[in-house]
């Protein structure tokens, strides 16, 4: 069992990274299978989904419950598109915005950060996929703030995209490795 054990480390660390953790159900199994979904499918996201997940996102703790976001849910396919040109018809996406220019104001962007992971994780805990993005957030404070409608002051800090998706893939097929846990975790 041992040897087994002393293999398994070996080859692993010879990948370079472990493979992601195997599929876990019980209550925490949406918590740990996340993944960032690639395999999203057109197909339109029920209202009472979409409200629980958004809902997930008010939920979230924030410092002092300053609670310093706002939810813009993009529905509208040609606007979702000029954000992210890969969207689907019937995606949505979740544009996290706060007062300022959404690069200084660190302790906002924290909080919208913890906003944006738990509506990561709601949407696939309820059966969708969710992708985060921040890779077109300058694009949007540069020019598409006046058509998302985003808030007097606010600047966009994190976007979550969540759809529909096409069935058979799950955190072990899809999601990318992971660095060694020796490597960042230090228990004293
Ligand atoms: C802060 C943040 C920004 C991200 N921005 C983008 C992005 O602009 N475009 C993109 O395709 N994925 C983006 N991602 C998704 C990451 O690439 C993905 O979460 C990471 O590769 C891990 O994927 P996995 O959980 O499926 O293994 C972002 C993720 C985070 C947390």
């Amino acid at each position: 069992m041992k040897k087994y054990l002393l293999l398994t480390v070996i080859l692993s660390m010879g990948m370079g990274a472990f493979p992601v953790f195997a599929q876990q159900g019980g209550p925490a199994g949406a918590i740990i299978n996340h993944y960032a979904a690639n395999n999203f499918v057109a197909g339109a996201i029920p209202a009472a989904d979409l409200d629980r997940i958004v809902q997930a996102g008010i939920r979230a703790p924030s410092a002092r419950n300053r609670q310093p976001w706002h939810f813009t849910v993009v529905q509208n396919l040609a606007l979702a598109k000029k954000v992210v040109p890969q969207t689907l018809d019937g995606n949505a996406l979740i544009v996290i915005s706060a007062a300022g220019d959404g690069k200084t104001n660190g302790a906002e962007i924290l909080d919208c950060a913890l906003a944006a992971q738990s509506i990561y994780l709601a949407a696939q805990a309820l059966g969708y996929g969710s992708r985060i993005y921040t890779g077109p957030i300058d694009g949007v404070n540069r020019g598409l703030k006046s058509d998302l409608g985003l808030p007097g002051g606010h600047s966009a800090v994190v976007l979550i995209r969540v759809g529909k998706i096409s069935a058979g893939t799950d955190a072990v097929s899809a999601a990318s490795s992971r660095k060694p846990a020796g490597n960042m975790v230090t228990y004293k």
